[in-house]
């Protein structure tokens, strides 16, 4: 089997260190760099995953980098194909999202501007809450096109509805599509009318009351987490998502995922980075793909494409 392409995940927290993971598990990347600043952590977590490799028969070397503020370190992550920011504080408990954005700011523009320096090439997927902002924060950092720099979120919120959905209709997971856009946070959409359960619209299964509860679960599927942890935040359906996305990316996939993409027209929305589905490949995202919405659903995605237009325009001064 032939590996190929370079892949860095910055920050080895539990999302960085399980995505990872998956990375090296799919076993189709020649390399998969692990940074932190934490002196050792990288390195120790990566001498951790690479002895696995024998057990789960996989060829991928993870290489461990401890970094510093100033660039130090990011000379093992140069030229990578795709990289995976994830970086930054986790919330706590009772705390929303957008709480993170001062101290995540100034940790995601540090990584990014050392990234754009020795990978100028790559695709970026962010993951640093809150994520609509960080998104758009590194693509200002990076001063990358549009396309190079997207963040995951809807393939978590959907997979999070999909979930919800397949529990309450008591069907296996594979029965059903749902989808998600929005933004990563209050102004979530879930949308139901693109959701199917063994090939019959949601709305012929469960009833309004009981759609609107599920809707409702998956707007607050990164809160319940935090609540039950008591500290730090979901990592293992959010490692999928970005290993899906940095998958799609090296493979040149051209799959449809919905993803935080820059959105210009689409949907009469100009300017801004948004939920959307959008065609992943080696470039990133080739294009913004419309779906049919109802009118509700529409306008709920125009209220959040300007409650993040409006935190988007202020990280440029943090
Ligand atoms: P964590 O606290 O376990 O890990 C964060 C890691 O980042 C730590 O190891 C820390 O040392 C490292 N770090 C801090 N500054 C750094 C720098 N300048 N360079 C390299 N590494 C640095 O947190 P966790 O659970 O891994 O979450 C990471 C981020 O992902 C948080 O902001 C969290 O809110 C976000 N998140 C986003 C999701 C999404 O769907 N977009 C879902 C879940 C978490
Ligand atoms: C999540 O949705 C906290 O953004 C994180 O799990």
């Amino acid at each position: 089997m032939s590996r190929s392409g370079k892949v860095t995940v910055v920050g080895a927290g539990f999302y960085g260190s399980t995505t990872a993971l998956r990375l090296a598990e799919y076993d189709i990347f020649e390399t998969v760099v692990l940074t932190d600043i934490v002196e050792g952590k990288s390195e120790g977590l990566a001498l951790d995953i690479n002895q696995s490799r024998s057990i789960e028969n996989f060829e991928t070397k993870v290489v461990g980098a401890t970094t510093t503020a100033d660039g130090g370190g990011y000379e093992k992550t140069a030229n990578s194909d795709v990289v995976v920011i994830t970086a930054g504080l986790p919330r706590k408990s009772g705390m929303s999202r957008m709480d993170l954005i001062g101290v995540n700011a100034g940790i995601v523009r540090g990584v990014a501007e050392n990234l754009a320096k020795y990978s100028p090439n790559s695709v970026i997927i962010v993951v640093s809450n809150p994520l609509d902002e960080m998104t758009a924060l590194t693509q200002l950092a990076t001063k990358f096109s549009y396309n190079k720099v997207i963040g995951q979120a809807g393939m978590l919120d959907t997979a999070r509805f999909t979930n919800f959905v397949a529990e309450k209709c008591g069907v296996d997971i594979s029965g059903v599509k749902t989808l998600t856009l929005g933004s990563h946070g209050e102004t979530m959409v879930p949308v139901p009318s693109r959701c199917t359960v063994n090939g019959k619209a949601l709305s012929d299964v469960l009833s309004t009351v009981d759609i609107a509860d599920l809707v409702d679960k998956t707007r607050n599927g990164g809160a319940e987490i935090v609540a039950l942890l008591k500290t730090g935040s979901a990592y293992y359906a959010p490692s999928a998502a970005a290993a899906r996305m940095a998958r799609a990316v090296i493979t040149d996939s051209n799959e449809v995922m919905p993803v935080c993409a820059w959105v210009n027209g689409e949907y009469g929305i100009n300017g801004v980075y948004l939920g959307v589905e959008a065609q992943i490949g080696k470039h990133g995202v080739n294009k913004v793909v419309e779906t049919n919405l109802t009118a509700d659903e529409l306008a709920s995605l125009k209220v959040a494409a300007e409650a993040v237009r409006t935190k988007q325009a202020d990280v440029k001064d943090l």
